[in-house]
């Protein structure tokens, strides 16, 4: 089956740029980009694209308006692609049963439903959402129970793994692409229909096959081992502080072991993102739920310690400013949950700043991507309410406008501007004396030791 026509159900921060690329990468085949809100689609088709991703204005010039649409019409999107990438959000139920833990799939089910009625004719379905382990089942009993026209389809698992602020690099040249099917005639030449759009860029031995199963549970297992390495780094970062070790020492040299390696052993205020929090509880929910408590607990403990950095951050903070911030001004660098994302997603800024709040200190963020009405929301999600917000709430267009009489500073993200301020003209703004917080270990310590500066740093040692 040769592909033509393409849909993804979803312009999300996966959505948008992976569909970009294969439209970059395949002239002729036309994708279309689907999504209900509208005003993320209007944001698409213009100059001002929704998500911030370094490189990602480039490749939607080169493709959009020959090969590349972006719509909210999500019935025609559907009726007039042999392909269907299934890319909504699966956030974390909030609610009843698996609340906290399990993934809400009502985007996933209210798609599905909706490509049975549209459908004509043969279609692959690609699950490009993170999902739980045997959601390609679900698809497929919603699929064959609402199919009206004779349609017949095909579910695959095809994860994404691209990282934030460093997509379109992890799109143009992916570790592997991972596609799942049914191990039936039908089910492999849907693999090798989809596998053939990936080959147009991807050599075919990066191209990675497997059973549905297999592919659903990799993406979950991927995310989890990635994150449980910046756990277990960031629980070596309270010892080095305590011992006089310094955990970039430490993280270089256990990474020069080729069996540990350096990649993701960078120790943080906490790790974020839509990703690893999502994945972690999804996994623990399916151990719980195949009857395997152990397991789950071994999982759940990398959140935990997650949970643990962000506060012990905050307790430092508190702590270090003589045991109060009523009232005090604290300077926040960065609020997005990494570098070269305006993506605030379980960012450790939201739990640190909330935290602050609640001890009554006045905030001033800076951050060079993240606008200020999704930092509003993000703080009132987190349950600040809103005449806190008004009165002990600063946006601040630069990181002096921000520092200019704080008692502290703190940086949250490893945005690359952080790594040249003007110390000097930092420490004349700040009252004294001025603190410093590195929750990213990006400032150099002595350097503003030598300014005056009462400097902690994470994973550093006094
Ligand atoms: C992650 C996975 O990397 C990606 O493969 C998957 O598809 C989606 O989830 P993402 O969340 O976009 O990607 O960003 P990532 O680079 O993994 O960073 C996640 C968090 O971990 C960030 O808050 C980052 O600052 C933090 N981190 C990362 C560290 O604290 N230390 C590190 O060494 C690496
Ligand atoms: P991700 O980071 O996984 O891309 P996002 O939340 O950024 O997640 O994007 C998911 C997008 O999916 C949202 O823009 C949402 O409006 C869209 N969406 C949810 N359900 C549907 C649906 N049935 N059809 C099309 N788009 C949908």
């Amino acid at each position: 089956m040769k592909i033509t026509s393409i849909c993804c159900l979803g312009a999300g921060y996966v959505g948008g740029p992976t569909m970009a690329m294969i439209a970059a990468k395949c002239p002729d085949i036309r994708v279309t980009v689907a999504d209900m809100n509208e005003k993320r689609i209007a944001a698409w088709n213009s100059d001002d694209l929704p998500v911030y991703e370094p490189g990602l204005d480039d490749i939607v010039t080169t493709a959009r308006g020959r090969n590349l649409h972006f719509t909210t019409d999500i019935k025609a999107a559907i009726a007039g692609a042999d392909l269907i990438f299934v890319s909504v959000g699966t956030p974390t139920k909030s609610y009843g049963i698996g609340a906290g833990r399990a993934a809400d799939l009502r985007y996933i089910e209210s798609a599905a439903r909706l490509i049975a009625e549209v459908s004509e004719g043969h279609k692959i379905i690609v699950e490009k959402s993170t999902i739980p382990v045997k959601t390609a089942s679900a698809i497929q009993t919603i699929l064959a129970a609402n199919s009206t026209k004779d349609a017949t389809f095909q579910v695959l698992s095809n994860p994404e793994f691209l990282a934030e602020g460093t997509a379109i690099a992890d799109l143009e040249n992916p570790d592997r692409i991972l596609i799942g099917g049914e191990q039936t005639p039908e089910g492999l030449a849907a693999i090798q229909a989809l596998a053939s759009v990936y080959q147009r860029w991807v050599p075919r031995e990066k191209i990675i096959t497997t059973n549905l199963w297999s592919s659903e549970l990799s993406k979950l297992v991927a995310n989890a081992f990635l994150a449980q390495r910046i756990s277990s780094i960031n629980s070596i970062s309270a010892l080095c502080e305590a011992t006089g070790a310094d955990v970039d020492e430490v993280a270089r040299a256990i990474g020069t072991d080729s069996r540990i390696g350096p990649k993701f052993i960078k120790s943080s205020v906490g790790f974020g993102g839509s990703c690893f929090q999502k994945d972690i509880l999804n996994l623990v929910y399916l151990c719980q739920s195949f009857g395997l408590p152990d397991a789950a607990e071994y999982w759940r403990q990398v959140i935990h310690l997650n949970d643990w950095q962000k506060s012990r951050f905050v307790e430092k903070i508190v702590r270090t400013l003589f045991n109060t911030v009523n009232g005090k001004r604290i300077a926040i660098l960065g609020f997005a949950f990494k570098k070269d994302t305006n993506d605030t997603r379980e960012s450790a800024a939201i739990h640190i700043c909330r935290d602050l709040l609640r001890e009554r200190a006045h905030i001033a963020i800076y951050d060079p991507q993240v606008d200020a009405a999704q930092i509003h929301q993000d703080l009132t999600e987190a349950g600040i309410d809103p005449e806190l917000l008004a009165t002990n709430v600063e946006l601040c267009d630069s990181p002096y406008a921000a520092a200019e009489n704080s008692h502290a500073l703190a940086t949250l993200t490893e945005w690359d501007e952080f790594r040249h301020l003007d110390l000097p003209r930092l420490y004349d703004l700040m009252l004294k004396p001025a603190f410093v917080f590195d929750g990213r270990a990006i400032l150099p310590t002595t350097a503003l030791k030598a300014l005056g500066f009462d400097a902690f740093i994470i994973g550093k040692g006094a």
